[in-house]
């Protein structure tokens, strides 16, 4: 009998427990015993009803991912639920913890569904490149309606168990114990005798595709917005529809076809790669599980400008009590803390110009004007009121945090906290370790971008750290291509079409190309003659085309609008540096434009593991992908790099390198990789 299935009987209902820790994920062996216990049950006189039930903290979370490159094994998932539709016994699933995915499949085979209140339900299918291919795109819309399974299966965002319940994936909350409730329910059900509702049968409500157009469109809407470029979205919509336009088992039959091509895509690997990928970011060495993070209750913000605000709302939305200082009450009043917003978390915000009200603070993020000398100054005066203990963060996206941390007294607590704009909507936050940062502050750090419903990712102290100094290259190039003789908008169409949420030039008109500009002529001084220069970007800002704020940047942007339109004032300005430069302008294919702004990012990346600046090349992938928008379906540039093949890259690296001087310059890690037929992410 099975060692991860179990079997008891509680008055006339038969309990079968899966326990196959940690999560009860839905691997051969329990599917296996599944098949044997309620087989059991069904042969079982003493047994008039069944309850179905995970043992632990969760209800089956899923498929087990680890068999995903595997020949698939019988039996398959899909026959056990279908098995259950011939059990003339009720079977009532008793959902806590995450049902996602095979999990939730799982349930819709049963007859019945009741939950614990904090359960949550989903099929994030889609997020790895494939759909709910044990029939949920089947028997959901015929469970919860064709809006609400769409919702689910397009999105694959998990709901809670009220929700399900409104959508009627869930018959009956239980407040109290789970299994208890859960057999009372099979006893009303027996006693009533309410006929068992099989989800695989037509129901009525159910029509054809061209009755529900509007709601289709509907997500293949959404999908295309949130997700550009990905396919998973569209197969699974699309066996959804197959269940409107056929039989349960001819639907079922199609989806067993579609099922492999979606799983043995170059999105779906890409997309189990950022998958792992992700969690794999979380471990630190040296910061293990022994390392205790300091506890983070309430926190303060130096700065409420552009990042600052969106720092402050991260704590209040985390519930979190927050502190804000700024330099006069004319900032504070016109901080960037929109006031709707400020009234909602009225109660969790304060502000004030006196530092002393940061001293009871466990976290305190600076996030002042990009100054090294400012820093300096203000981490001197936290130093002086900040109590022992408290974690001092710097919200800097280039200064050199070993200098800011040697400006107080106790380096050990100074870590970076680099947020993406807009600091409350993206999800990624590098944590930056300085030479001296201790494991606890790291691992608070990682911590904080939990709690703040962030992913973390570790990077050392470098101009830029990790996300910015990969991204640099690309945007230089681009500058570079314009110069000779591609325009803005074909850059970016070449980027947009490979999958980026906006095109490069785009994005710097959108956060101001001044910045940058003003950061080069503060360090001009470091300046190396022999490489090539960014003299179009400079031209730009000298002509106060700053980008969309001044009405004009790479773009030009009519009467306040935001949309980018191509002007060919830039072009004229791109023909005259050109010639004072002496490059030959000419045509530029978007194969060149592709290479040129992702190698040099790849190869900047190589150079960032090489230096150990970032613990690994996936790390690099994840920060492109939470805190720029790269598509999650490609990966990532590093991921994409090793798919290309690193010898083909490297050729390129180093045919831009003969053209275009040192900045091409090929990492030594990219070298030895091609050379050795290694990869970047394995
Ligand atoms: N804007 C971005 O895209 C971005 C992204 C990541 C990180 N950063 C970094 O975040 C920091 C802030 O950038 P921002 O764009 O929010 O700038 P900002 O100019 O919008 O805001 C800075 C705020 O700090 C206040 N301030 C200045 N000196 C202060 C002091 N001594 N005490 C208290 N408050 C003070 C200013 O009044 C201003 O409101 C910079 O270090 C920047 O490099 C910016």
């Amino acid at each position: 009998m099975s060692d991860v299935v179990g079997y008891e009987v509680r008055g006339r209902i038969a309990v079968v427990t899966i326990d196959n820790p940690p999560v009860n994920a839905l691997g051969h062996a329990v599917r296996v015993g599944l098949i044997e216990q309620i087989d059991r049950a069904v042969a079982d006189d003493a047994a008039g009803a069944i309850v179905l039930i995970g043992a632990g903290r969760t209800f089956p979370a899923g498929a087990d991912i680890r068999e995903f490159d595997q020949p698939p094994r019988d039996p398959h998932l899909l026959t056990i639920l279908d098995s259950f539709d011939a059990v003339e016994k009720p079977i009532v699933a008793a959902l806590h913890g995450t049902a996602l995915g095979g999990g939730l499949e799982l349930t819709l085979g049963c007859h019945f569904r009741v939950a614990a209140p904090g359960a949550r339900v989903g099929t994030p299918e889609v997020k790895l490149g494939i759909f709910p291919g044990a029939a949920g795109t089947q028997r959901l819309p015929r469970v919860a309606g064709l809006d609400h399974a769409l919702e689910l299966i397009v999105m694959g965002e998990p709901i809670g168990a009220a929700k399900a319940l409104d959508y009627g994936i869930v018959d009956e909350i239980i407040e109290g114990d789970l299994l208890d409730g859960a057999i009372a329910f099979a006893e009303k059900v027996l006693e009533d005798g309410t006929p068992r509702p099989i989800s695989s049968e037509p129901k009525e409500g159910i029509g054809t595709p061209e009755q529900f157009a509007e709601v289709i469109q509907k997500y293949r809407d959404l999908a295309a917005r949130r997700m550009r470029g990905q396919e998973s979205p569209l197969e699974a919509i699309e066996s959804v529809l197959d269940g409107l336009r056929m039989p349960y088992e001819q639907a079922v039959a199609a989806d067993r076809e579609r099922f492999p091509r979606c799983k043995d895509s170059d999105q779906s690997k890409a997309l189990r790669y950022a998958f792992f990928a992700e969690r794999e970011a979380a471990k630190i060495p040296g910061v293990g599980k022994e390392i205790q993070p300091r506890p983070v209750e309430t926190g303060a913000v130096i700065g409420a400008g552009t990042m600052g605000g969106g720092i402050i709302m991260c704590f209040a939305d985390s519930g979190i009590p927050v502190t804000a200082i700024e330099t006069s009450q004319e900032a504070l009043d016109r901080g960037r803390i929109d006031e709707a917003e400020m009234a909602r978390r009225v109660a969790l915000i304060s502000t004030s110009l006196d530092y002393s009200d940061v001293g009871g603070a466990d976290l305190i993020i600076e996030a002042a004007f990009e100054d090294l000398e400012l820093k300096k100054e203000i981490f001197a005066q936290l130093d002086g009121v900040a109590k022992p203990g408290a974690i001092l963060a710097t919200n800097t996206s280039y200064m050199d945090i070993n200098q800011i941390a040697a400006a107080t007294g106790r380096p050990e607590d100074v870590i970076g906290l680099h947020f993406f704009v807009p600091a409350n909507v993206m999800k990624m936050l590098e944590v930056v370790r300085t030479d001296t940062s201790s494991p606890e502050a790291v691992a608070t750090g990682m911590r904080v971008a939990r709690a703040f419903g962030k992913v973390g990712g570790l990077a050392g102290v470098s101009h830029g750290f990790v996300a910015n100094r990969s991204r640099a290259p690309l945007v230089r190039e681009a500058i570079f291509l314009v110069e000779e003789g591609a325009t803005p908008a074909q850059i970016d169409q070449v980027l947009r079409d490979f999958g980026l949420p906006m095109g490069v030039l785009a994005v710097s008109d959108l956060s101001g190309i001044d910045v940058s500009w003003r950061m080069r002529q503060s360090l001009a001084h470091l300046r190396d003659p022999e490489e090539r220069y960014v003299h179009l970007a400079d031209r730009l800002c000298e002509m106060g085309r700053f980008g969309r704020k001044t009405g004009s940047g790479w773009y030009t942007y009519g009467d306040g609008g935001s949309l980018p339109v191509p002007d060919p004032e830039v072009d004229e300005i791109a023909a005259a540096v050109a010639a004072e430069q002496g490059i030959e302008r000419r045509q530029i294919d978007d194969a060149e434009i592709l290479h040129r702004c992702l190698y040099a990012a790849v190869n900047e990346g190589a150079k960032i593991v090489e230096e150990g600046v970032a613990l690994r090349a996936s790390d690099i992938d994840i920060m492109w992908q939470y805190g720029f928008g790269f598509p999650r379906w490609r990966g990532g540039i590093m991921y994409h790099a090793d798919r290309v093949g690193l010898p083909e890259v490297l050729a390129r690296v180093e045919e831009f390198h003969a053209a275009h001087g040192k900045l091409w310059q090929p990492s030594a890690l990219l070298c030895d990789l091609a050379a050795s037929g290694g990869s970047f992410t394995g």
